[in-house]
């Protein structure tokens, strides 16, 4: 193992330890606020790393959504719409301002839940999604936006333990049967990167990119404003067919639970 891989193995166990711990303590006080008011002296008063960033990022991931939704020629309107991992909810206000019907988000981070809880119109799940998303119903969703809330890394650490291609497949199978007929769903994973270089640094050869795209996602061209090097230069886009299949790719059967 090299010393890159040990340290940084440390390193994210120790960090993941540090933010589930912190999670826990922050969403038992802020499941208790009820309005934005309480909620910004919370969080002046606790101090988040990632909430203001996000805040200020905020014009920016707008851009980023709006272009995905012009270079694909989305319809927002009228539209059932879940994003996993929304963050400050970018996505969720350009969908709520265009007319979308039912707006839903996974969320474990308690500000980002929180903030987007007191918008009041989106329905928001408090859990990890890749744990939970067999929680929510089948065959609901328009349109899933994924974003940055999976880190291809995770399962390109042991390219040849079945475990973490597994695991990917699991939920991705979850993840389909979310999608009505018709469904698009993007995904844009982060890859860890340092000083500008990716861990992974051909991306279209790794485990995450094999095992997504033989479940029929296809890699899309740059965007330009939504992907960013390095660590968002890739789109994997799925279209689920118009009629529900009970096999093949795309349309996964219902689960028994
Ligand atoms: C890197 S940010 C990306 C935010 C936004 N989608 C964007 O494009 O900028 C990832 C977001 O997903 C959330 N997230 C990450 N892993 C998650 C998980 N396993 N379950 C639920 N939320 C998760 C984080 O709290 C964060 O808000």
């Amino acid at each position: 193992m090299s010393s890159w891989t040990s340290l940084g193995s440390l390193r994210e166990n120790m960090s993941s330890l540090r933010d589930r711990v912190d999670r826990v303590v922050t969403r038992l006080v802020l499941n208790r606020v009820n309005t934005m008011e309480e909620f910004n002296r919370y969080v002046s008063k606790l101090q988040p790393r990632e909430f203001p960033r996000y805040r200020e990022m905020s014009p920016l991931k707008r851009l980023e959504f709006e272009t995905v939704v012009a270079v694909l020629s989305l319809e927002l309107k009228s539209i059932d719409f879940l994003d996993i991992g929304p963050a400050f909810g970018d996505s969720l206000d350009v969908c709520h301002e265009r007319g979308a019907n039912r707006i839903e988000f996974i969320e474990w981070d308690p500000f980002f839940f929180t903030f987007n809880r007191l918008k009041r119109w989106p329905i928001g799940y408090q859990m990890n999604h890749l744990r939970g998303l067999h929680h929510l119903e089948q065959r609901k969703f328009d349109l899933i936006w994924c974003k940055g809330a999976i880190s291809a890394d995770r399962f390109n650490k042991w390219p040849r333990r079945k475990t973490s291609q597994g695991q990917l497949s699991n939920w991705l199978d979850h993840l389909l049967r979310l999608g009505r007929p018709s469904c698009t769903i993007i995904l844009c994973p982060h890859w860890i990167n340092k000083d500008g270089r990716r861990k992974t640094e051909n991306v279209e050869q790794s485990v995450f990119a094999r095992v997504v795209q033989s479940k029929g996602f296809s890699l899309l061209p740059t965007i330009p404003n939504h992907n960013h090097e390095p660590g968002y230069p890739s789109t994997f886009l799925m279209r689920l067919p118009s009629q529900a299949r009970s096999h093949g790719t795309g349309c996964l059967p219902l689960a028994r639970s």
